[in-house]
């Protein structure tokens, strides 16, 4: 749906992004990272023409975007700003309809379309008339989010959307974030520098360093096949942790299904998930059923670290 090639943006000397090329599928979340000054900003404003490239063209839905007037293409490009660029003297309300306004929505429905989203982001109505400064970081964001997703469009560019929550908002706001309807059909290229909500919200990762991509690949790819020791060194310090927040249980046999402690899984659930369902009281398992619904494996803790523990070596190894 996006094809980026040879991209560059030089500021002087200064080479902000240098020729960097990668691809994102429909409905794929795509995250951008790296630390600070590698580029990230930069080339998602190259996407929907805030910044005019150097070198190097973009095509959304086979169409170069150098070929379109800018204002037409960012109706259909959703962008949420770094620090969430709210206008603090419009209300919450004004600031979710700046762009149905500027295509002359009626009025009716922009109030039912804004009323949809505040209720869809957990929002009360209450904040309608008040200013964003009267709002927490979180709800904050949730406003960015609100007013980058009220037209619908089919691209969403997210910049560092969740980078001034505390930790504990921030695993909130992931988790509804990834539950989140709207954005299911949406193809979404997100920037942050935090490697666990790469980890988490990205279906594939570009590693970039110095305005170059150093390795692009879905999280297990970049853990278990990294490219050089810059992408070994990124991912160091909470590798343990990303390991099991990528790595998903075994399917069950065909016809078959895994439950724990009775409730069946979801077929995405991380290796993270599953432990954090043990409650460590008495001998709980995970248990393998057949489809006649008759038990045929019990896998108790130790059982699951065993497993993870082999299937970490034979990825080492492929
Ligand atoms: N308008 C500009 N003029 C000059 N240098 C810039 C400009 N915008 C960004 N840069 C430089 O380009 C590099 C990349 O910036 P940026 O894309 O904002 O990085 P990131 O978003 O990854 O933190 C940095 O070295 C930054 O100082
Ligand atoms: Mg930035």
């Amino acid at each position: 749906m996006i094809k980026v090639e040879h991209l560059s943006k030089h500021f002087g000397k200064v080479k902000a992004v240098d020729g960097i090329s990668f691809d994102v599928n429909e409905h794929e979340n795509l995250v951008l990272l790296g630390t600070s000054g590698c580029g990230k900003t930069t080339t998602l404003k190259m996407l929907n023409r805030l910044i005019e490239p150097t070198h190097g063209k973009v095509f959304i839905n086979n169409k170069n975007i150098q070929e379109q007037q800018p204002e037409i293409l960012r109706r259909g490009i959703g962008y949420v700003l770094q620090n969430n660029g709210l206008f603090p003297h419009y209300t919450v309300g004004e600031n979710i309809a700046i762009v149905p306004q500027l295509l002359n929505w009626d009025k009716k429905q922009i109030q039912h379309r804004v009323s949809e989203l505040l209720e869809k982001l957990h929002l009360s109505k209450d904040y309608l008339n008040v200013y964003p400064n009267e709002l927490s970081g979180g709800q904050q964001q949730r406003v960015g989010l609100a007013r980058a997703l009220v037209a619908d469009p089919p691209v969403l560019l997210m910049d560092e959307p969740f980078g001034a929550l505390d930790n504990v908002t921030k695993a909130k706001i992931h988790a509804e974030f990834k539950a989140l309807d709207e954005l299911k059909k949406k193809t979404i290229i997100m920037v942050t520098h935090d490697v666990q909500e790469a980890f988490e919200l990205g279906d594939r990762i570009c590693l970039m360093d110095r305005g170059r991509i150093i390795q692009q690949g879905t999280p297990t790819d970049l853990l278990f096949n990294p490219r050089n020791r810059f992408v070994e060194g990124f991912l160091k310090e909470q590798r343990l942790l990303l390991e099991f927040r990528a790595i998903t249980p075994p399917p069950p046999p065909e016809g078959g299904t895994l439950r724990l402690n009775g409730k069946v899984l979801p077929p995405d659930v991380s290796m993270w998930w599953v432990m954090e369902q043990f409650k460590f009281k008495g001998n709980e398992s995970i248990s393998v059923y057949d489809d006649r619904d008759k038990e045929i494996k019990k896998l108790g803790f130790e059982d699951l670290m065993l497993a993870f523990y082999q299937y970490k070596q034979q990825k080492t190894h492929e």
